[in-house]
């Protein structure tokens, strides 16, 4: 990262606020997750481990890496349409996983909850899949929303502030990040 002054700026000019996690915090972390994740499920079956995309992609890779079970990957896109940037609640299936959730272990991944409306909308619609368990795992939680259910797993509580890095996007840019920083 160049640097002007005490600010530090992002690939493209943007000024970097500060970081909020490190790589190093983030590696620890996940490494811990995916122990948690490994024995909470039944070693012969598996699970099947669901991105939700694009915003977890990195996540995800570095967390099935440390998952020491039988796993499958899929992803879903979700769009939440409707009144402006904030989700209106309005949360449709762009791309559908192939894989059948019916009877499996179903773990979705997410990168950060805020208001709670994509994971609201979303959770009953898997449901409906009828999987033996769905669960969740956000890498970040602002814990600021009213949730149907709490993920199970939390890599970190997040602050209110807009992160970008390490899948987490500003306007498509800086999903790259091998950190999560505040701009
Ligand atoms: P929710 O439906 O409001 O919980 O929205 C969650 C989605 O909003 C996440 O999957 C992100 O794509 C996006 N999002 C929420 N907060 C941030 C942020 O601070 N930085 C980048 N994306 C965010
Ligand atoms: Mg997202």
């Amino acid at each position: 990262m160049t640097r002007v002054g005490e600010t530090e700026l992002l690939p493209g000019g943007k000024p970097l606020k500060r970081v909020v996690f490190s790589a190093d915090e983030i590696r620890a972390r996940v490494e811990e997750l995916g122990d948690e994740v490994s024995r909470a499920y039944d070693s012969s079956e598996g699970v099947l481990v669901i991105g939700l995309l694009k915003g977890s992609f990195i996540f995800m890779a570095d967390l099935v890496r440390n998952i020491r079970l039988p796993v499958s990957v899929d992803f879903l896109v979700a769009s939440s349409y409707g009144a402006e940037k904030t989700s209106s609640g309005n949360v449709r299936l762009l791309y559908d996983p192939e894989a059948s959730l019916r009877d499996r272990d179903v773990l979705l991944v997410e990168d950060i909850v805020d208001s709670g409306h994509t994971l609201n909308e979303l959770i009953p619609q898997l449901m409906a899949r009828r999987p033996r368990s769905l669960e969740v795992c956000a890498l970040l939680h602002k814990r600021v929303a009213r949730l149907d259910r709490e993920p199970r797993w939390v890599g970190f509580d997040a602050p209110e502030e807009f992160l970008v890095g390490y899948g987490l996007d500003f306007a498509e840019d800086f999903r790259h990040l091998p950190f999560i920083g505040s701009i």
